[in-house]
């Protein structure tokens, strides 16, 4: 039996009835850089531009002929949804546990309020590169597990993060020049990356007014690459008033949030930005986001180009290693960046 308390938000986190549709969230065409030769109007400043002024006002965009092959996103799709369309007992095969961190999971919490949705996390890179330096008592491991039902999920999965992580790249390119930094400026914090893809299965459920599929967070890592079917209900909290605002589906297209580390490396001039996802009674929702994330041994600290005697660092470096684990041990204090500025 499913214990329905657990799911319950608080009154003041419950979705309005009304919906506010984004207008606002803007909408990016990256043509200047992956169609350089047709007739795109667009200029690369233009873009940069575009993408500074989004990461400032919204710390959300959605994306355009981005170059991600709509066949390998939907055959990840479809795999996704077969495997959350097996038997408990099956997806349980390939369950996360206390000492390895990836395979499925069907009981998240976002601050201690269970989400309506089953998970299943895999890491890019493999093996995890586990720097000596961590401390070696944690005993955690990012060991991808791989279920043999559909046969072609791993294909899938392996084909998919290969081309959705050349986006990701591209798009800090874009970022860093934005900053007024080299494009490559970012470049090295990935070369061991601790990057991650999570197929979201949120269904149906009969409480849409109380429970959500996600609570509201930010994301903790670099930059996020969303792929969110056409069901709908993504909110974003608007910064100028606070507001929860639906991002509109948009076919074949990404939603890129800045998450906490872009943040930090860019001393608040990119804030990394509430978000949640609403349920609904009717329809099941699949989505599908790529973390982008630094090396473990990576210390993330406002860079030197941008801080000066006027604008001093606001951070102290952050180990993103032990950050991390201490989301994991739900040391929520020691893995929130507020609690990190100087
Ligand atoms: C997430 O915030 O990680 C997922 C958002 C979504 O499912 O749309
Ligand atoms: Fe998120």
């Amino acid at each position: 039996m499913v214990d329905v308390e657990a799911f319950i938000q608080s009154p003041e986190h419950r979705p309005k009835s009304s919906i506010i549709i984004a207008e606002g969230i803007p909408l990016i065409d990256l043509s200047p850089i992956n169609y350089k030769d047709t007739t795109s109007s667009l200029s690369i400043e233009t873009l940069v531009k575009e993408i500074g002024s989004a990461c400032k006002e919204w710390g959300f965009f959605q994306v355009i002929n981005h170059k991600v092959p709509l066949d390998k996103r939907e055959r990840i799709e479809e795999c996704a949804k077969k495997f959350f369309g097996l038997s408990l007992e099956e997806k349980v095969k390939v369950r996360r546990d206390e000492v390895n961190l990836l395979g499925y999971f069907e009981a998240e919490h976002t601050k201690n309020v269970r989400d309506w949705k089953e998970v299943y996390d895999f890491n890019v890179q493999q093996p995890t590169f586990i720097p000596p330096s961590l401390d070696q008592n944690l005993h955690f491991q990012w060991d991808n597990r791989w279920p043999h039902i559909p046969p072609q999920f791993r294909e899938a999965c392996e084909e998919y993060a290969e081309e959705v992580e050349k986006l990701a790249y591209k798009l800090m390119e874009l970022i860093a020049m934005s900053l007024g930094l080299e494009p490559n400026r970012f470049r090295d914090f990935f070369i061991h990356n601790t990057s991650n893809i999570r197929l979201n299965h949120y269904p149906p459920c009969p409480y849409p007014h109380l429970a959500l599929g996600l609570g509201r967070h930010k994301d903790t890592g670099v930059l996020t690459v969303l792929a969110q079917d056409d069901v709908g209900g993504l909110q974003v909290k608007r910064k100028s008033d606070g507001e929860w605002i639906q991002v509109n589906p948009i076919f074949n297209s990404f939603i890129i949030n800045v998450g906490d580390m872009i943040q930090v490396w860019s001393n608040d001039a990119y804030e990394s930005v509430e978000h949640r996802v609403m349920v609904n009674s009717e329809k099941d929702r699949f989505s599908i986001p790529f973390f982008l994330k630094p090396a473990l041994y990576t210390d993330v600290k406002p860079l030197e180009e941008l801080t000066d005697d006027r604008n001093p660092p606001k951070y102290s470096p952050i180990n993103w290693g032990k950050f991390r684990t201490a989301r994991m041990q739900s040391n929520f204090a020691k893995s929130n960046i507020d609690n990190l500025q100087i």
